[in-house]
């Protein structure tokens, strides 16, 4: 059963998706998504974002079923990505009355993305700090440009101390998934806010005047208790700062090999007592998980077969992907290998010259074809620097 609950007057009406193959086109969602949206029932209705196209027909009746026959006088336009705001040209045409709030970049976006004839005289612009009232209930507003596109704006509202923080504290996995809210909060945070730290970070401060009693995000769960819990974790993710001691080891093998030296090098930090080893083959393992165990973990080794004079690409995408999101403050050590001319272990240093506050093992292992017992003893040397043994 999921908990959908949130007040008398503040109603949710977001739809669970259970049947698309990747969100965004690039994340697998083995339990679905959720696109979250609410009413907010006063002397004027105010709804607060639309929902993806793939869920128009669920979110129109669970709008319906909630208006009791009245209108909406207020849509809040939190985030302009096509997964909260496809039906915003539906609601203005089912709601010729209906009025539009958003902030200077949200108007520009939706003249992109819509023709709605009249919406120069349905606008209502707002500024940092502004309040709107709509009876018993006000919405004040935040910018929050870059959580996750530029016109991204966070409101609170006063009365009932609700923030509803757009894309962030969002989550991947229906609504009645049943599941940590960490592990798939985390990869959601990291692939998709996870490049814009600094920004995430200023709302944080923003935020830290208001009193929250609830978080209904875009996505995800509403938050309802503990939630020192979950900024606590924004605050580290959105800082940098690694979450967890340990290693994580990932690898990008052509063969086979490449991929027994990463297993055993995986053996030989549990071994030396690692608090806690993480591993991926990045040739077929998730992706994204593999950019969330990256950003989690203190300690990364990659272990890649040489390619073209280069590295073999699965390891190249990754780590150009890394330094995309602003990869930092991490240990990390590096295996390559290569039958005539090992060219993997520099081509990831010369990717990885370009991250900020990496402390690079100086013991590199090269792999000649195989794993031998020479080759071991190097692993040993780089287990014993990253462990600080
Ligand atoms: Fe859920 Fe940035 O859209």
């Amino acid at each position: 059963m999921k908990d959908i609950s949130i007040s008398e007057d503040v109603i949710y009406i977001g739809v669970d998706d259970k049947t698309i193959d990747l969100f965004e086109s690039q994340y697998v969602v083995p339990n679905g998504i959720s696109y979250n949206s609410y009413l907010i029932k006063d002397e004027k209705n105010v709804v607060l974002d639309t929902v993806d196209r793939r869920a128009t027909e669920e979110w129109i009746k669970n709008l319906d079923n909630n208006l009791d026959g009245k209108e909406v006088d207020y849509l809040i336009v939190s985030h302009m990505e096509p997964d909260h705001a496809y039906n915003i040209g539906l609601l203005c045409n089912k709601y010729p009355n209906m009025k539009v709030v958003g902030n200077d970049k949200t108007f520009n976006f939706i003249k992109q993305f819509f023709d709605i004839e009249d919406l120069d005289s349905r606008k209502v612009v707002v500024k940092e700090g502004d309040i709107l009232n709509f009876g018993k209930h006000s919405l004040q507003f935040f910018m929050a440009p870059m959580v996750h596109w530029p016109e991204v704006m966070v409101s609170y509202e006063i009365k009932e101390k609700i923030l509803f923080p757009a894309d962030g504290f969002g989550k991947f996995g229906t609504l009645d998934t049943k599941e940590d809210w960490t592990c798939e909060a985390r990869r959601y945070y990291f692939n998709i806010v996870g490049k814009y730290g600094i920004q995430v970070q200023a709302l944080l401060k923003k935020l830290l005047g208001l009193e929250i009693k609830m978080i209904c995000p875009l996505h995800g769960p509403i938050l309802k208790e503990n939630l020192g819990y979950y900024i606590n974790k924004y605050d580290i993710w959105s800082s940098y700062k690694p979450e967890d001691d340990g290693v994580f080891v990932a690898c990008s093998s052509i063969h086979g090999n490449t991929l027994e030296v990463a297993k055993e090098m995986v053996k030989i930090l549990e071994e030396k007592g690692a608090k806690k080893v993480a591993f991926a083959d990045l040739t077929r393992d998730d992706f994204a998980e593999a950019i969330e165990d990256a950003f989690r973990y203190d300690k990364l080794i990659l272990a890649a077969s040489s390619y073209n004079g280069n590295v073999f690409p699965p390891m190249e995408h990754f780590l150009n992907h890394l330094k995309s999101k602003n990869y930092q403050k991490r240990k990390i050590g590096i295996i390559e290998n290569g039958t005539w001319a090992p060219s993997a272990g520099k081509a990831m240093k010369n990717i990885i010259d370009g991250m900020k506050e990496i402390d690079l093992c100086d013991n590199m292992v090269t792999i000649k074809s195989r794993m031998n017992e020479d080759s071991k003893k190097e692993m040993e040397k780089l287990a014993d620097e990253i462990l600080n043994k």
